[in-house]
């Protein structure tokens, strides 16, 4: 080691004084840095409510770049695996909401004084159910879940474990075998319909799905959606066109054990109270006072014992009963306005084709479908399964999340974002 001779500490001297006047450049711009972004981020924060506070996770700005290129229908190669999927079979903890990033707290004082209630008919599909449950789960309202009896244990007890998890969401009191086009798809609707008026929740109007619904809009764009219709309900319908008579013409046998309905020659009586047969969509919006009203009103059950032996009763039963002029908040004159169901049906020739598969006259979306959805201004989307729509399902909710979050009026939640 040597020592330093007078011209080395000159040197140093010289080095220090220009370093330190470098230090005091540098501490002037970090604090002019920190300063602009600080008020950068406060005008964001008064603006945008903090969403830019809490990140999505790289998982999720993965999947946005798969579903923007899906949406402009280019090739992607799917290499998201998806969204943080709820855990299985765990029993519940105390934490099991935040940690699957469900929504905790509503999101405006508008949804929170205007709560929905669900009526959700389920027979296969754990996980593609377990998707739409998030995608349209909020606190403030309330959700009923109806089983097919015909399901397996397993499958009724994975369904119940998980909906013990939440507060606002039970399983109907009683169950029915469901058959496709019976009667008992639309006993479990009413069921369910009967459970939730019995709810504390004072929910405003009732929405059926099935387990293979999906959302296309928020809860707060649904809420806004109901509210135009000033406490009418909405059951899209038309007087039958001639392929829809027989179904009520004729007296239909359930085959429970096969799961169809057989038409027999056997002419039936007319309808009770010279009540009108409507033909339309068994996805209906309906308020508190007609479903307390149908409940009980002798022309109502009177229409539904009638409708036992009829195919598929949901789609006349709805729309007949909202027609009859003093039934509360009905729409004698409507016809298929409502906008509940974006369905591609295979005789349609006004969409651009099914991207997934045909099933019963109904597409089930495929990944090529996701712009049409985008566009649709439908509150639901019909069908969806795992399989055929990954990652549509998927592209729906992280958008519908990204919206619901940049809409919301309440102080954001990290666990919200996925
Ligand atoms: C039944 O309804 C039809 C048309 O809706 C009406 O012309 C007829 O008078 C009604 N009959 C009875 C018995 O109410
Ligand atoms: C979606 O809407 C855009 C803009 O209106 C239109 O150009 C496009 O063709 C639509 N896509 C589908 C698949 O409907």
């Amino acid at each position: 080691m040597r020592f330093l001779n007078k011209y080395d500490k000159f040197f140093i001297c010289l080095t220090l004084e220009r370093m330190s006047l470098y230090f005091h450049l540098f501490i002037f711009v970090l604090t002019l840095a920190v300063v602009l972004l600080f008020l950068c981020s406060f005008s964001q924060l008064n603006g945008q409510n903090n969403f830019h506070r809490f990140q999505f996770s790289h998982d999720a700005s993965l999947l946005q770049m798969t579903c923007d290129k899906l949406a402009k229908q280019e090739n992607a190669f799917i290499w998201v695996n998806s969204l943080p999927t709820p855990l299985k079979r765990v029993k519940c903890m105390e934490d099991h909401l935040t940690q699957n990033h469900y929504i905790t707290a509503p999101l405006s004082a508008e949804e929170a004084n205007f709560p929905l209630a669900y009526a959700i008919v389920l027979h296969k599909e754990f996980n593609t159910f377990e998707k739409l449950f998030r995608a349209i789960y909020m606190p403030q309202n309330v959700y009923c879940i109806h089983v097919d009896e015909k399901s397996s244990a397993d499958y009724l007890q994975a369904v119940g474990d998980f909906i013990n998890c939440f507060p606002n969401a039970f399983l109907a009191s009683k169950m029915e075998p469901v058959v496709y086009a019976g009667i008992s798809r639309l006993q479990a609707d009413l069921n369910c319909m009967k459970d939730l008026l019995k709810s504390e929740v004072r929910w405003k109007y009732v929405i059926n799905t099935c387990g293979q619904d999906f959302p296309l809009k928020t809860n707060k764009e649904i809420v806004q959606h109901l509210k135009k219709f000033n406490g009418k309900n909405i059951t899209p319908g038309v007087l039958p066109p001639n392929h829809a008579i027989p179904r009520t013409k004729y007296v239909h046998r359930e085959d429970i054990a096969h799961a169809y309905v057989r038409r027999t020659n056997i002419v039936k009586p007319p309808p009770p109270h010279n009540i009108t047969i409507y033909f339309g969509s068994a996805y209906v919006a309906l308020t508190r006072e007609f479903t307390k009203f149908i409940l009980e009103d002798p022309r109502a059950l009177d229409l539904l014992k009638w409708s036992k032996d009829t195919y598929s009763p949901d789609e006349h039963y709805w729309v007949s009963l909202n027609r009859i002029p003093d039934f509360p908040g009905s729409m004698p004159d409507a016809k298929w306005e409502g906008n509940l169901r974006a369905i591609k049906w295979s005789d349609d020739r006004s969409h651009d084709g099914c991207h997934g598969r045909y099933v019963r006259q109904v597409c089930v979306y495929g990944a090529g479908d996701l712009q049409w959805l985008y566009n649709s201004t439908s509150l639901f989307g019909n069908k969806f399964e795992q399989l055929t729509s990954f990652p549509t399902m998927e592209c729906l909710e992280l958008r519908m999340r990204r919206k619901a979050l940049s809409q919301s009026e309440t102080a954001l939640q990290s666990s919200w974002f996925f």
